[in-house]
């Protein structure tokens, strides 16, 4: 790990990419065959996302985002174009980086570098990044040039809220971040990007940064929840928006989303028959749900874990067992985790499993299955680590003896325990991202409006604005809805044009 003094110009550890590189770009492939792709999934997606296309209808003349500098840092897919450029027609300028090192399409990146009518977007992302390469990439989205930070912030999972926090709070105690102090891997490199950014711009860096960001929109759970930890401990330093709260995004992207492309990943990348397999759900949650969901369509025997009794009763009235992890080991198929929490597949539960189960993670961070511990034993030579393709892994234990003929057993882990809907498929269908990018849109121009007044909070966006989402996406399922009359609106207390629920209906 370099510990020398670095320079603006200096490259950023492995990279051999400047530290401010001053790129307008920089992506996989920008041939001519990987836009013109790229362009014509975008297309199909339009089709697909009527959120986002009325909204671009809406605002053409008004431009709500004129003015505004939004940096992404979510998942470049397909889909994320369609939010990019719909983000771009109200008339904010854009920079983008994805939220996971494996969740790039690459001709989506392609496409949207080089854009519309000469309007390309600087874009930082590509499929299969190094740990080192994610977070420059994120250094390079959120600088403007010259040191100008983005007005406003799309977050997924809160890695780009994350940076500017942390290296805010290392300039305030005027210490210089030491990744040997480091738990993790990962956390090593990002100590070490603000080192280097500390090395090179001094101490007032991230304060003039966090002071032009206006606000942040957050697409997840986890990114959500680490909000709200900074709340509590009044540590945030631009108000939020939690968007993964709208029903229209948690309770369908989370979960319809998850239901579509869990066994898209899984068929993608082991092509292993789901049917009548035991699988295992850890977690029952929203995107436990769709899990559940996904693989029962497959007909496959599932049970799930949980540590709240009422999504464990919920899973009892679907018919679901609800055991331990270590219940399952002996002989489950199908190992997925779900919970946004930590430590939830071991590395002795993976030597516990029966020969070439399946291990993978749909949750947002790669800690929900032991990976380090994996890694670990690498270097003892406990395990070794084979690949089958990029992001399909046998790792063959050398010391048990369950594998075939007495020998070591082997476990196939998919997009190294990093989110495997995103790294060996891609993602959730447009119609759900619809659904979720128009509340990231709405979201903004909230932000764009009224940031100052919201305060150091996380808010979600009120309850008319997420009717206002479900029901730009009804035209596309020929939905008739029912009209209230007024006598009946007066009767349950309602308005005649929503909002239909109390701010307490859980859906
Ligand atoms: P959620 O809070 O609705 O569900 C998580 C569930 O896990 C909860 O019911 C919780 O009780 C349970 N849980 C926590 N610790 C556990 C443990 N040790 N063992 C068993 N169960 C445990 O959250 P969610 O919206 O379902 O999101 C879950 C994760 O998925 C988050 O990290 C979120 O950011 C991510 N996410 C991923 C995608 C995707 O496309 N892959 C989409 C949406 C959300
Ligand atoms: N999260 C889940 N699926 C996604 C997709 N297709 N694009 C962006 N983010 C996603």
């Amino acid at each position: 790990m370099s510990t020398a003094i670095a320079t603006i110009e200096a490259p950023f550890m492995s990279t051999g990419l400047p530290l401010f590189s001053g790129y307008d770009h920089k992506i996989a492939d920008l041939s001519e065959e990987a836009i013109r792709f790229g362009r014509k999934e975008i297309e199909l997606a339009e089709h697909e996302m009527p959120g986002l296309m009325a909204l671009r209808e809406e605002f053409a003349e008004t431009k709500p985002l004129e003015g505004a500098r939004i940096m992404g840092s979510l998942h470049m897919t397909i889909q994320t174009a369609v939010l990019m450029e719909t983000l771009q027609d109200l008339g904010a300028d854009i920079r983008w980086v994805s939220c996971n090192i494996f969740s790039t399409q690459d001709h989506a990146a392609a496409a949207a570098v080089a854009g519309r009518n000469n309007n390309g977007i600087p874009v930082f992302a590509w499929k299969g990044e190094t740990l080192e390469e994610y977070w420059w990439c994120t250094l390079q989205a959120l600088n403007w040039g010259d040191d100008v930070a983005p007005t406003l912030i799309v977050d997924d999972g809160g890695d780009a809220t994350m940076l500017i926090h942390l290296g805010y709070e290392y300039e305030v105690k005027g210490e210089r971040p030491d990744p040997s102090t480091a738990d993790n891997e990962e956390e090593a490199v990002v100590l070490q990007i603000l080192a280097d950014v500390q090395d090179a711009k001094g101490l007032r860096y991230w304060h003039q940064f966090a002071e032009m960001v206006r606000g942040v929109s957050e697409e997840t759970t986890t990114g959500v929840h680490r909000l709200y930890q900074r709340v509590e401990d009044k540590s945030l330093l631009f108000p939020a928006i939690n968007v993964n709260d709208s029903v229209t995004k948690s309770k369908f992207d989370n979960v319809y989303g998850c239901r579509h492309s869990l066994v898209d990943a899984i068929m993608r990348a082991t092509d292993v028959m789901i049917s009548g397999k035991r699988a295992i759900v850890c977690g029952f949650g929203d995107v436990g749900k769709g899990s559940v969901d996904a693989l029962r369509g497959q007909q496959a025997k599932i049970s799930i874990t949980e540590i709240d009794p009422i999504c464990a009763l919920q899973a009892s009235m679907a018919g679901l067992d609800v055991i331990t992890v270590e219940k399952a080991l002996d002989d489950f198929d199908i190992f997925i985790t779900a919970t946004g929490n930590k430590d939830i597949i071991t590395a002795d539960h993976m030597m516990r499993m029966k020969h070439n189960a399946i291990v993978c993670n749909i949750g947002h961070f790669d800690n929900e299955i032991d990976m380090a511990g994996l890694e670990a034993m690498l270097d003892t030579g406990d395990v070794q680590k084979i690949e089958i393709k990029p992001q399909v892994h046998e790792w063959r234990f050398t010391n048990t003896t369950h594998g075939p003929n007495g020998g070591g057993h082997s476990i196939i882990i998919l997009a190294e325990g990093r989110l495997v809907n995103l790294g060996c498929a891609t993602g959730h269908p447009s119609l759900v991202m619809s659904a979720s990018f128009t509340n990231q849109v709405l979201a903004q121009i909230d932000l764009q409006e009224n940031a100052e007044s919201i305060g150091m909070k996380v808010i979600t966006l009120p309850k008319h604005l997420d009717e206002k989402v479900a029901r730009l996406h009804l035209a596309k399922y020929g939905v008739e809805l029912t009209k209230l009359t007024n006598d009946q609106a007066s009767y349950i207390g309602v308005g005649q044009e929503g909002p239909y629920k109390p701010g307490h209906y859980r859906y």
